[in-house]
């Protein structure tokens, strides 16, 4: 078992690592996408996760420690797990499953008795963005529905919900254990 300062360390450089990720994955598609309306909002989203990525990295220093380099690929497993989005309409939807995830996380860990104020601070501002993110691409993925059909849309959506669940608990339990511990602790 871990300390609780090391817990906090871990969930913390896990969040910048997946916010980088992030923000690696939609500047790629910022800048490939040709859809106006969809590069426009890829890009802003792009900009957002760069945003928290440094908001975290930030938080991490100002609590007095420094990131660890973690070594996790999210969408890798993903992509391992249900495949590589083929399509506009693909990437959106694993994006989608990705954001609910993401905030469902920052929602839970925000909940946590006497959670330092600098890490309350950072996820608030965090989650006002997270639920654009969900927002835009619900909106994005509205506007296929006559190329693609609601009931493809529907079913990639469950596709990735199910590999989402999956890799949530295999690969990436340590994040759930961990947090785990750290609320456990601060109930005593
Ligand atoms: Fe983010
Ligand atoms: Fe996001």
């Amino acid at each position: 078992m871990s300390t609780p300062k090391e817990n906090e360390n871990w969930i913390l450089s896990f969040y910048r690592t997946s916010e980088i990720s992030g923000a690696l994955f939609f500047g790629r598609l910022a800048k490939s996408l040709r859809v106006p309306a969809i590069q426009r909002d890829m890009t802003k989203h792009f900009a957002d996760e760069s945003q928290h990525a440094w908001i975290w990295t930030k938080a991490i220093h100002d609590l007095g420690m420094k990131p660890q380099n973690l070594n996790i690929a999210y969408q890798d497993k993903y992509i391992e797990v249900a495949g590589m989005p083929t399509n506009l309409m693909e990437v959106l939807a694993i994006t989608q499953v990705f954001e609910k995830r993401v905030i469902g996380q920052y929602s839970h860990h925000r909940s946590m008795p006497g959670l330092d104020p600098v890490i309350h601070q950072a996820i608030t501002t965090i989650m006002e963005d997270e639920k654009w993110h969900i927002q835009w691409i619900g909106d994005a993925l509205k506007g296929l529905e006559a190329e693609y059909g609601v009931e493809l849309i529907q079913s990639t959506l469950k596709k990735f919900s199910d590999a989402d669940r999956e890799v949530y608990a295999t690969s990436l339990k340590e994040h759930e254990d961990r947090i785990s511990e750290l609320f456990v602790k601060q109930k005593r």
